[in-house]
């Protein structure tokens, strides 16, 4: 509309002005994805939004994302600001692990490494030895292994299940799930699988086991892209936001993309497979935000220096 296209062009002339860069995850809306693109900024999964942002030489990062993402692009980049439209979007990982519950349950078992998911607030990655992104964590954890150690692992029972499954890890898992990713649901893909049997099922690992164990390919949601990118089938089944058919119908405009169905919502649902968090980045909060310097994420600074020792490891941790 008119009013979007003023909006973009303020966002544009203020990114300009305040030598700022758009970091936007695949879940936020076609318009801050495209925003991204246009001005030199990054489309991207947690891992990669954290390594764009730390190694980029603007001095503010706007994270179009939610609250971890912000919180973990200070950690890395103390010396920037940080800003994003809404300091209210957060994510049902982090809500679900709050630092006094979880520095408790490691306490009960000194022995163990704690590697904790991204999704989590600083302070809880302040309690870590490791921090994983999903496009990361097996190689972590098999690492860990090799290591001979013994895993405490947060907040995703589902990530942290298959994970487990898949290294055969001995790992104590918290007690998380994303509101979204495990609202989906195997019957509903097989039915579809059923009227699209060329179909390649991709899932984000942070779905249930059931809806795991029936897909081509699972990862993060920059391997879930590129999959589709490198794969021959011509229709797709994807089970994680669907945000992320921006990208994907953008790098193969001629294949079809299916949203995986979620609970009661039959195959056709548009309203369902979406963060709700991640939703809340408008353009006019994202003008906002740049305008007027709001939206500020700030990390204790003993918090900060305790966290960034897991997330530095993850980021210099090479398969
Ligand atoms: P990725 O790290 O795969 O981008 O996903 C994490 C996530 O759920 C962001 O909300
Ligand atoms: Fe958190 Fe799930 Fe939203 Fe990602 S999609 S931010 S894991 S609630």
């Amino acid at each position: 509309s008119v009013d979007n296209q003023a909006i973009r062009d303020e966002i544009k002339a203020l990114l300009q002005q305040k030598n700022a860069v758009l970091v936007a995850h695949y879940y936020t809306d076609d318009a801050i994805q495209e925003l991204a693109e246009e001005t030199g900024g990054v489309i991207a999964d947690s891992l990669e939004m954290a390594r764009f942002g730390a190694n980029h030489e603007a001095d503010t990062l706007v994270v179009a994302g939610v609250k971890f993402m912000g919180e973990t692009a200070k950690i890395l980049s103390p010396e920037k600001t940080i800003i994003m439209p809404t300091l209210e979007a957060t994510c049902s990982l982090d809500i679900g692990c709050p630092i006094d519950e979880f520095s408790d349950f490691c306490d009960q078992y000194p022995e163990r490494k704690v590697v904790v998911y991204a999704n989590t607030s600083a302070a809880v990655k302040a309690r870590a030895d490791w921090v994983v992104t999903s496009s990361i964590a097996l190689d972590v954890v098999e690492h860990l292994v090799d290591q001979g150690e013994k895993i405490i692992w947060a907040p995703d029972q589902h990530l942290g299940g298959y994970i487990q499954k898949e290294t055969g890890a001995d790992m104590i898992l918290w007690d998380g799930a994303c509101i979204v990713h495990e609202e989906f649901k195997a019957k509903g893909i097989l039915d579809l699988k059923k009227i699209y049997p060329d179909a390649a099922i991709l899932v984000h690992p942070e779905s249930p086991e059931s809806v795991v164990e029936i897909a081509d390919v699972v990862g993060s949601t920059s391997q879930l892209l590129n999959a589709t990118k490198s794969m021959p089938n011509s229709t797709f089944i994807v089970a994680t936001d669907r945000g992320i058919f921006y990208k994907m119908k953008q790098a193969s405009p001629s294949k079809r993309f299916i949203e995986a169905p979620t609970a009661g919502s039959g195959a056709t649902c548009r309203s369902c497979a979406h963060c709700p968090w991640m939703a809340l980045n408008s353009l006019e909060l994202l003008r906002n935000a740049l305008r007027d310097t709001s939206g500020e994420v700030f990390v204790p600074e003993d918090t900060r220096v305790k966290a960034l020792v897991p997330l530095q490891r993850m980021l210099d941790f090479q398969v």
